[in-house]
């Protein structure tokens, strides 16, 4: 029976021995796991903080203290937020992190950016998470920071090298148009340059035979023959009169003679414009609308070439509405609303013009129209004399199988006004001839004495000047002298209430200058000053 008993026992023995060896192998496992895990804490660059429910630090990886320069000494047992000048002082990491562990959330990619003691300005990115460890049933947070500074700094500059690019590559494709747009000009100046040379010597060419058209249809006009011979030789010579047009046409686009400036009315040039295309025929057989404004201001402008212009939109008209059955031509003038312009427009029921085309029909040679009855001149000679030759504006609204309506603008000549000086050491008289200068639609300057007129003499440029005589600092009769002696031309007049004192009106008298007594008589005032600003 001992020896069953022993044998028992040594069975147990031997599963005992077989257990430990099993708890042995399951224990070197298990170190074998920790020193693994050990070893991948102390080698990850980032830093890791194990803190725990108080947040408290437990430890730290090798990574924390080389980072933020600090010993384990130093911060064990430590509050976070007591480290290093409390820098994890944050309230919203704060927040976060006490809301860890009761909720057993998480929080990942958390950014701060500031001054880190013994590191300096730096970024670093934190993502925390719980960790619960069964045997002590301990709740612990683990804290991983990563430094971003370098990372950061670059993605900066890559964003700023990015849009940098992106800035270069719209200013190349600007460039590019711009660069396209002037060639494209100089391709239009070249092909003008090119068609002047030839218009010039075409012009040259038939302008002899010319003459002797347009000079025998003139004495044709004279010669005793039937009315309907007259009104053919009328006809002719009106016609070689256009084709002489045309070819000068042709020369001043590649040198173009100054134009005439004189002051025009538009009115005036449509219904001359309207007059000449009815006896030459390109009107008929359709309605004119004409709406023009009485009392138009008057432009400068040459008068032959608006003519010019104007006939070239109305026959364009006239060809648009050709194949129409409503054919009506209206003709507009009026003010523009800021008064600046005149504007004048053509409109037409006509086929109309597709919106892109609009741009084209100023190119040189751009034309619908088959050979004969167009060459694609026509427009591009309107915007030279709008736009070039008189600072214009040309506007174009188009309908297709509508119509479309040409706008020109031009600019209203303003009358300068003339400018006053009204010299007094009176306040109130300066005020009084002040409001009435205004008034009369005068542009007036003050001055308190003949110095300070004379200090503003030369910027001012007065049309006129108006003085008192008796002023301290300098009297009107020494102002006179030293303005004549800069301007001998200058207008100027001398106004006195001393008219009792006999040799103030004695001196007024000698010196040979305008002059009137106060209290003004403005109707005499005016007529005088009028007068001398018409001169
Ligand atoms: N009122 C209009 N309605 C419709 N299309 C128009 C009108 N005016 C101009 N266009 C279009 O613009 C083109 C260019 O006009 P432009 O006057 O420059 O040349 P053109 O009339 O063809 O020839 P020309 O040199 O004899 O004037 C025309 O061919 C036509 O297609
Ligand atoms: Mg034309």
């Amino acid at each position: 029976q001992l020896i069953s008993e022993l044998k028992k026992l040594r069975k147990q023995i031997t599963e005992m021995e077989k257990t430990k060896t099993k708890l042995n192998k399951a224990n070197i496992v298990v170190q074998e796991a920790l020193e693994y895990a050990e070893s991948i804490v102390e080698t990850v660059r980032e830093s890791l903080i194990v803190i725990d429910a108080d947040l408290r630090v437990i430890s730290a990886n090798r990574s924390f203290y080389k980072t933020f320069k600090v010993t384990q000494e130093e911060i064990k047992g430590q509050l976070l937020y007591e480290l290093s000048n409390r820098q994890w002082d944050i309230p919203k990491l704060r927040e976060l992190l006490e809301d860890i562990l009761p909720k057993n959330t998480m929080f990942a990619d958390f950014e701060v950016e500031q001054d880190f003691k013994n590191i300096g300005q730096r970024t670093m990115l934190l993502n925390a998470r719980r960790i619960y460890r069964e045997a002590n049933k301990k709740q612990m947070i683990l804290l991983a920071i990563e430094d971003i500074t370098d990372r950061k700094r670059i993605e900066e500059k890559a964003r700023k090298i990015h849009q940098e690019l992106v800035e270069a590559h719209e200013n190349l494709q600007k460039a590019y148009k711009e660069e396209k747009n002037l060639r494209d000009k100089l391709i239009q100046s070249e092909k003008l340059a090119s068609l002047g040379l030839m218009g010039a010597k075409i012009a040259h060419e038939i302008n002899n035979p010319l003459s002797v058209i347009s000079g025998r249809a003139q004495m044709g006009m004279d010669m005793d023959t039937s009315e309907k011979v007259k009104k053919t030789f009328n006809i002719i010579f009106k016609e070689a009169k256009r084709i002489g047009n045309i070819s000068s046409t042709y020369r001043n686009l590649s040198r173009p003679t100054p134009p005439k400036m004189e002051n025009v009315n538009m009115n005036e040039i449509l219904e001359e414009c309207v007059e000449n295309l009815e006896t030459t025929g390109v009107i008929k057989h359709y309605e004119v609308k004409k709406y023009l404004q009485p009392n138009l201001p008057e432009v400068t402008g040459d008068r032959e070439r608006l003519i010019q212009v104007f006939n070239n939109l109305i026959v364009n008209a006239s060809h648009a509405m050709i194949d129409k059955e409503v054919k009506i031509l209206t003709l507009e003038s009026s003010v523009s609303k800021d008064s600046k312009f005149v504007e004048v427009s053509v409109k037409d029921t006509g086929c109309g013009i597709k919106k892109e085309k609009i741009e084209k029909i100023f190119e040189i040679y751009y034309t619908t129209k088959p050979d004969g009855l167009g060459t694609g001149l026509g427009l591009v000679v309107v915007k030279d004399i709008i736009e070039k030759q008189h600072k214009g504006r040309i506007l174009v609204e188009s309908e297709v199988n509508k119509g479309t309506t040409f706008t020109i603008k031009l600019p209203i000549k303003r009358k300068a006004k003339s400018k006053i000086l009204i010299v007094d050491d009176d306040a109130y008289i300066r005020e009084l001839f002040t409001d009435y200068f205004e008034r009369k639609g005068l542009d007036v300057f003050e001055a308190q004495n003949g110095k300070e007129a004379l200090q503003y003499y030369e910027s001012i440029q007065p049309d006129i000047i108006l003085s008192d005589v008796q002023m301290p600092v300098m009297d009107g009769f020494e102002l006179a002298e030293k303005v004549r002696a800069k301007n001998p031309e200058q207008k100027i007049f001398l106004m006195t209430g001393l008219y009792f004192e006999h040799d103030i009106m004695k001196k007024l008298e000698k010196s040979n200058i305008k002059h009137f007594t106060n209290p003004p008589d403005f109707s005499v005032v005016w007529k005088m000053i009028s007068e001398e600003l018409k001169r």
